[in-house]
């Protein structure tokens, strides 16, 4: 039973595939503390190897930009759509939700979280119900969205209540298999699913690692984007891997909610944390893409890096491409220091910088530009990006 003791939680223990990551405790700043367990000093490895390198130590948080949270933990927390769940879960118990702190809210996303950490003591929340029917859920979100009261609230918050990310979504399992599905936020046009999912397709064509997508079919609108999950692998007996994920805004410690980044910032993130020249040729596509198909959304939470213990770390497959024409009509990640008007000379000279060579680099554009205009849809976001339409 959820009420206000429950969630006043002060002390937290970390797990990875059951076994101890560490402890995170509150300090009487109300900033955590974060300390790697002895057994993990040993043989695990660094979480978020830049502000939590695996060492003997107790790391306490600044109180900015995360409110107090180390940015791998505060990716394990629900944000715009899965925290409106939590938030609505909370007042349905008569708990303030203002009231909870982040260990509370780690400890109701438990062992549901995206990737691969896991918060002990868990809180227990309700988790049993489903809606099986794509329309029902996207009706039920629409109704909770307009902030109405919704008799299916409990089977949102299991199905979607711990998922990152503005808009409403679900995990959803199909063919025995873990995905996550979209839904239209109330500013999105009806056909949102249908573009994200042209767009995915574009992106392969560019090159660009993507996860298997689908548009999943709808009586009431043209389909529903379902994106698999990376951060989740079914060996061919059935049982389910989880594997460690962190945004570039966990890894470097700050908000996406503030446009502080530049693709030079992200290029040298990725060849830090990977090594590899190759990771960072995948970075550079992605951005070119993002400016040429006018993907303006590109913040620090939709660039994610993957831990595996075999090989390190790694780019993520690509997410959440849409078209979007940004904060004011800037990029939330500049290039070359521009938020708008990008030309090839910007990305270029990114490319320079981060030791990409000339021709890689030209080769990686015209590659870019010669599948998005195989695409219709997209040939009007280069447009729009170019800032021949106006949004
Ligand atoms: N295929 C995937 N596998 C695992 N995690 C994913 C996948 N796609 C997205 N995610 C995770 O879910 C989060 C939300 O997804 P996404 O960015 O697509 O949603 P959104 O609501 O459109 O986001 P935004 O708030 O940026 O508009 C991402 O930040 C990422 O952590
Ligand atoms: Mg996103």
């Amino acid at each position: 039973m959820l009420d206000k003791s429950t969630v006043s939680v002060s002390k937290l223990d970390v797990f990875y595939k059951n076994r101890h990551v560490g402890t995170l405790a509150e300090t009487p700043e109300k900033l955590t503390a974060f300390q790697y367990a002895p057994s993990w000093l040993n043989d695990g490895f660094s979480i978020s190897p830049l502000s939590l390198p695996l060492r003997n130590d107790v790391f306490v948080a600044n109180p900015e930009p995360l409110m107090g949270l180390f940015g791998v933990f505060d990716d394990s927390l629900p944000d715009g759509w899965g925290r409106l769940l939590v938030d609505r879960m909370l007042t349905s118990h008569g708990i303030d939700p203002y009231e909870v702190g982040a260990l509370g809210r780690l400890a109701i996303v438990g062992s549901n979280g995206s990737g691969a950490l896991e918060y002990r003591p868990a809180i227990d929340t309700p988790l049993e119900s489903t809606i099986e029917n794509l329309d029902e859920i996207a009706a039920e979100c629409a109704t909770v969205l307009a902030s109405h009261e919704s008799q299916n609230l409990d089977a949102l918050f299991a199905m979607g209540g711990s998922s990152g990310g503005a808009r409403p979504k679900v995990f959803y399992m199909i063919d025995g298999e873990e995905w996550i599905v979209k839904f239209p936020s109330s500013l999105d046009p009806e056909d949102i699913g249908q573009t994200e999912y042209e767009l995915a397709l574009a992106a392969a064509e560019c090159g660009i690692e993507m996860p298997q997508v689908r548009l999943l079919p709808s009586q009431q609108c043209s389909g529903y984007f379902a994106t698999k999950r990376f951060d989740r692998i079914t060996t061919p007996d059935g049982a389910v891997r989880k594997i460690h994920m962190a945004s570039a805004a966990a890894l470097l410690e700050t908000s996406h909610r503030i446009p502080n980044l530049d693709y030079d910032i992200l290029m040298r993130l990725t060849l830090k944390l990977t090594g590899s020249t190759s990771e960072v040729e995948k970075m550079f596509r992605l951005m070119c893409f993002n400016v040429l198909c006018g993907n303006r959304d590109d913040h620090s939470k939709n660039f994610t890096f993957l831990y595996r213990e075999s090989d390190g770390w790694a780019l993520s497959p690509a997410y959440d491409l849409t078209q979007n024409p940004g904060m004011n009509g800037e990029h939330a990640t500049t290039v070359n220091g521009r938020g708008r008007d990008i030309e090839d000379q910007d990305m270029l000279a990114v490319a320079e910088r981060t030791g990409i060579s000339k021709r890689k680099a030209k080769e990686i554009v015209e590659r870019v530009k010669a599948a998005l205009c195989r695409h219709e849809k997209t040939q009007y976001m280069r447009l729009l990006a170019s800032g021949k339409v106006i949004s």
